[in-house]
């Protein structure tokens, strides 16, 4: 069993606008978030204005509305779904639920986490006491599956995220499936954020979800922040078999879901084809930022989501430097990537906004580099 206290990270973040103070944080471009950049669907504060009095009651404890929405939208039954205060809140939720003795899986003590990728990972497996061992990317910034599949700790968890945060790095359903089957050997338990597959060009050949019917050792992690532009609701769901369900609903803290979250969020999915023109965008946009950005001599990994990660080292700025100098000087925010466990000082992300926004990023760059 392990005891001792281990250096938990910091958890840091793009999307803090709020530094800036109030003012000047609703005047900024923050390409440090990767969310929609279509914004909320318009059914969501529409949502908000018609249920207003729901404030007046505890929300569904069972949040029956909101899984029966979602299992429409996945294609798996209401008993597989559990949502949550944004994925964060499941991260942690799961890396609790098999660390301690239960019935899923024998009491989970090592979480294996590949580099880079989403911090919350590594700081929820620490604070439920688990050990953490990671597999670093290669020098192409590319993880390799075939690591995975080797570090996987018998009993444990592995995390995967697809397409993943900050590299846009993906893999198919064959290759998550085979990491999947590898940990049943071993009894370890996979968890896939898919936090951003409904970015990329056709997430349903890519979704591994609804095999949860098939593997009782895989959970899903989904979120509404990324799709539908809803950082600040907070809902995000798991994806799993009726047992790992269950010990979340022992393990949950109650109404961790609000009331406007539970109505924002099926509105959101009930919304027209809001997802299809996100996609197109996306793809187009995308296009638009690398070719200025090979174009100006930086490096762009590839990337299959919503945003690029940058390797600036050629330009003599650090992230930390480029990001105050865009800040300061253009109200532009980018994220400094030295965060990153596995990224040196020399990176940003920047998530990929309509026209107007993304030519004004490429002209401040142009100058600030010229
Ligand atoms: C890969 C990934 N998963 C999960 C999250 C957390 O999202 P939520 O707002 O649902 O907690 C993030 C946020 O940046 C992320 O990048």
């Amino acid at each position: 069993m392990i005891t001792a206290v281990q250096k938990i990270p910091e958890p840091l973040h793009g999307g803090d606008i709020w530094g800036q103070g109030n003012k000047a944080a609703m005047r900024l471009i923050d390409f440090s978030s990767n969310v929609n950049p279509l914004g909320p669907p318009k059914s969501v504060s529409a949502a908000i204005r018609r249920y207003m009095n729901r404030i007046e009651h505890y929300p569904d404890i069972e949040q029956r509305a909101l899984r029966k929405a979602i299992s429409k939208y996945v294609g798996v039954g209401e008993e597989n779904i559990i949502a949550g205060n944004g994925s964060t809140e499941l991260i942690y939720l799961l890396c609790d639920v098999l660390t301690k003795n239960n019935s899923v899986q024998r009491r989970a003590n090592t979480v294996c986490v590949p580099a880079p990728t989403f911090g919350e990972y590594e700081r929820a497996a620490k604070r439920a006491g688990a050990r953490v061992i990671h597999s670093y990317a290669d020098q192409h910034v590319r993880i390799k599956l075939e690591d995975l599949i080797k570090k996987t700790p018998p009993n444990g968890i592995v995390f995967i995220c697809n397409p993943n945060n900050p590299n846009g790095q993906l893999w198919d359903r064959n290759q998550i499936e085979q990491l999947v089957e590898n940990a049943q050997r071993q009894n370890a338990v996979v968890c896939v954020d898919e936090s951003f597959i409904d970015f990329i060009e056709r997430p349903a050949d890519f979704s591994v979800a609804r095999y949860v019917k098939k593997y009782r050792n895989l959970v899903v992690l989904r979120s509404f922040t990324k799709p539908f532009c809803l950082p600040g609701l907070r809902v995000g769901y798991v994806i799993a078999s009726k047992e790992i369900v269950s010990k979340f609903i022992t393990f949950r803290p109650p109404w961790s879901v609000n009331c406007f979250a539970e109505v924002c969020a099926v509105a959101a999915l009930n919304g027209p084809d809001y997802l299809g023109r996100t996609r197109r965008l996306v793809q187009t946009e995308k296009s638009y930022l690398k070719g200025e950005l090979v174009r100006m001599g930086l490096l762009v990994i590839p990337s299959h989501a919503n945003f690029l990660l940058i390797d600036i080292r050629k330009t003599g700025f650090s992230g930390n430097v480029l990001k105050r100098k865009l800040v300061e000087r253009y109200g532009l925010l980018v994220r400094d990537c030295s965060s990153f466990r596995g990224l040196d000082k020399f990176w940003i992300r920047i998530a990929v906004k309509k026209h107007a926004e993304n030519r004004a990023l490429v002209a401040a760059l142009k100058k600030l580099l010229e």
